[in-house]
């Protein structure tokens, strides 16, 4: 196998557990930087393909009928609100797919301290996608319903039982517990953060979030390159061997959707109980008709832009106790001149160190990269934003794309 050919099935990931102990003076911050760099010869054995795991792998499979919630995920919104996503129905893909009406089922989370007790309930919104290929011998898909509800009025540091759905139906899901973001401020931090990149839906994967859940994370940071869908060939299986061979008048490549719905249902016993923050890949770009590009990440997901004075999902910041998270955009306009650099310099103006000493900032590719694979890639990006960040004194910085 050629391991540097794009579209080969090969999952890759790279995973960090890091714990966030109370500061310490002694550890350098980059205020004493820029290092030396440091490198490592890359040990080629990681470099080994992994099989995907089948649709009806039973972790990919839905297990609820009707139009009972799955793929249930949460969001940090603030150390005092919440946001709920599911999905209901069923997805199609096919030659003659017909979009479900969202507003069929409605977007209801009942919520309280105590198990078996909601003492408060919140509706939310929901929304449906097409990704279509008119394009001979590729298949369309239209999502099932999306419901995402932000359940506020929460206390910091505090744990939640819940359950989502619609009661009119009825359909509301098992019962779930969470535990809200400790309050901001310099003395409290989440138990342990999980830095995920590059994750994909292979038996590495699986392997992956079970070291994950083993470490019992309280946040998962989600660095980007989630499902690899679109390496995922549309009749299903294996990717083919040569794309445009095979599709010879499609002029995009497609993206196997499904992957989508399955890799929700492998997340879900994790991230319906701890909240995961997501930022794009490139593998969420995922081209379709008339130039749409990532619909299934920006449908998909909520993540707290609003509440950070974002306009777009691409980019967004949130606090969790002393830190701040600052989750940038590769694969949108990070010029100096352009609105996600007005907000990043806004944004890291607003931060006070003294609630929140440490400055955490993540994107996707990473800007400095001795690898042959994407050499320089984001170079661009670090000559338009990397002072900034250094006149911020930003801590650390995680990326994913290099996969190790
Ligand atoms: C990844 O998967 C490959 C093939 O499925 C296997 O040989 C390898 O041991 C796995 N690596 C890890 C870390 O699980
Ligand atoms: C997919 O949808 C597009 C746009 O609606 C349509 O033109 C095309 O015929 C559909 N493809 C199939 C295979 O149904
Ligand atoms: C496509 O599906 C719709 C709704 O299910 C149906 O009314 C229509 O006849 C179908 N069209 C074709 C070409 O099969
Ligand atoms: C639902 O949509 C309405 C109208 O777009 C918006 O005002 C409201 O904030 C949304 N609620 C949620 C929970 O997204
Ligand atoms: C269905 O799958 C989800 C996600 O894997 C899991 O959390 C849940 O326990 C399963 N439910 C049943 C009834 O098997
Ligand atoms: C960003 O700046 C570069 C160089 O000035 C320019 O080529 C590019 O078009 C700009 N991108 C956007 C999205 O404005
Ligand atoms: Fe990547």
């Amino acid at each position: 196998m050629n391991y540097f050919t794009p579209w080969i099935p090969v999952t890759i990931f790279c995973i960090i557990i890091i714990q966030i102990k109370l500061v310490t003076s002694q550890i350098p911050t980059t205020l004493k930087g820029p290092f030396k760099p440091v490198t490592r010869k890359f040990d080629s054995s990681l470099r080994r393909g992994s099989d995907d795991l089948a649709m009806d792998h039973p972790l990919l499979k839905k297990n609820v009928t009707g139009n009972f919630p799955e793929q249930i995920s949460l969001a940090i919104s603030s150390p005092t609100s919440m946001w709920v996503s599911w999905v209901t129905g069923d997805a199609q893909i096919g030659s003659n797919v017909t979009a479900l009406d969202p507003a069929s089922v409605a977007s209801e989370v009942w919520y309280g301290k105590e198990s078996g007790k909601y003492t408060s309930k919140q509706k939310g919104n929901s929304t449906v996608y097409s990704q279509l290929y008119p394009f001979e011998g590729l298949l369309n898909y239209t999502s099932g319903i999306i419901h995402h509800v932000r359940i506020d009025g929460l206390e910091p540091g505090t744990k939640y039982y819940y359950k989502c759905g619609d009661s009119s139906i009825p359909a509301m899901s098992e019962e779930h517990v969470f535990e809200t973001s400790p309050p901001s401020g310099p003395n409290s931090y989440p138990r342990r953060i999980a830095v995920v990149g590059d994750l994909g839906l292979t038996s590495n994967s699986s392997t992956t979030m079970d070291h994950v859940v083993m470490n019992d994370p309280s946040l998962i940071l989600m660095v980007g390159d989630l499902t690899y869908a679109n390496q995922y060939r549309t009749i299903g299986g294996k990717g083919v061997p040569c794309f445009s061979c095979a599709f010879p008048d499609a002029p995009i490549r497609e993206t196997y959707q499904p992957r989508w719905d399955g890799w929700g249902r492998f997340m879900e016993p994790l991230i319906s109980r701890v909240p995961m923050m997501v930022i794009e890949g490139n593998h969420e770009i995922e081209p379709q008709v008339a130039g749409v590009t990532f619909k299934s990440y920006l449908t998909r997901f909520s993540v707290p832009a609003e509440e950070s004075g974002s306009k777009s999902n691409f980019y967004y910041s949130f606090d969790a106790g002393g830190i701040h998270f600052i989750m940038l955009g590769a694969y949108v306009d990070y010029n100096s001149t352009g609105s996600q650099y007005a907000w990043l310099k806004e944004d890291l103006h607003g931060v006070d160190r003294t609630r929140t000493p440490w400055l955490v900032a993540a994107w996707h590719p990473p800007w400095y990269n001795s690898y042959s694979s994407h050499y320089q890639e984001f170079e661009c990006m670090r000559q338009e934003m990397e002072a900034l960040l250094y006149q911020y004194r930003v801590d650390i910085v995680f990326s994913g794309h290099e996969s190790c």
